[in-house]
């Protein structure tokens, strides 16, 4: 066979020998997950907030916690995805620019309840209220959890000026005022009223954008046809006349 006295360096001394196997398939997977990963730290649509996404108000940041803490995420994601199933039942699909304030991230992979990504300003406060309280009062057929402490645990005294200085340390740009004035922002509020806030929030800044935007490309467009039949009764004499018409 050509192929007897093959040197070190060819494909059968990796196929022969197990050890040499794995150390190369080792390299190569950690290169190619750089090669994915790597460029993601330096996109501006994974480090950039997308127009409308702003970091979180005090209450909205206490109110995430409560998120994180009675682990609403082990039921609920907060992903919308591409496929048009989910676009049509919850709204624009999610993008990575929007979780860049999100420390962690709440993206979630279990949908016991519905994704709650665009369910911001869905409901009404009171409608919220309710549902925390005991779900099955507005949805009969409802087995999420009820959460009743929430309305009577006030929220005043905890750190949020810490949590805030956390975030910032980690790329979110609060300010000093921000900072200083927050406690006195959640002072008296419930872990409740945090939650609605956190809640009625999700999506909301993206949307406002979109529509905004969508507007403006609207306008443009009508302006763009308000010009036009000026444009052509100007041409069209000449074309008459041209034609000898
Ligand atoms: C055991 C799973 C489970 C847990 C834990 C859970 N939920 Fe739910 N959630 C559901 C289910 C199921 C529904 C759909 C029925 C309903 O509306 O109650 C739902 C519905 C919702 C809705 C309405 C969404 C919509 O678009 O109609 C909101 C808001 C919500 N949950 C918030 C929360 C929050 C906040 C927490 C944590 C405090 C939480 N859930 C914890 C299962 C859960």
């Amino acid at each position: 066979m050509a192929n007897k006295n093959h040197g070190f360096f060819s494909h059968q001394t990796l196929e022969k020998n197990i050890g040499w196997m794995i150390i190369a398939s080792i390299l190569v997977v950690s290169f190619a997950g750089l090669v994915q990963i790597i460029p993601l730290f330096f996109q501006h649509s994974t480090t950039q907030p997308v127009a409308g996404v702003e970091p979180y108000s005090p209450l909205r940041l206490m109110g995430r916690d409560v998120y994180i803490r009675e682990g609403c995420v082990g039921c609920h994601s907060q992903q919308v995805r591409v496929l048009a199933a989910e676009v049509q039942r919850y709204g624009s699909y999610s993008l990575a620019s929007e979780s860049v304030f999100d420390h962690p991230f709440l993206w979630g992979s279990k949908r016991t309840g519905p994704d709650l990504a665009r369910v911001g300003e869905r409901y009404s406060d009171d409608w919220h209220r309710i549902h925390l309280r005991d779900p099955r009062k507005v949805v009969p057929e409802s087995n999420m959890p009820a959460y009743p402490w929430l309305e009577k645990t006030v929220i005043t005294g905890q750190n949020v000026d810490q949590r805030m200085r956390a975030l910032r340390a980690l790329g979110v740009p609060y300010t000093d005022e921000e900072i200083a004035a927050a406690p006195k922002a959640i002072e008296g509020k419930t872990e409740e009223d945090a939650l609605v806030a956190y809640l009625q929030g999700l999506g909301v800044g993206v949307r406002k954008a979109q529509l905004a935007k969508q507007a403006e490309e609207a306008k443009a467009e009508a302006a763009k046809k308000a010009q036009q039949p000026a444009a052509q009764s100007a041409v069209q004499p000449a074309a008459q006349a041209a034609t000898g018409g």
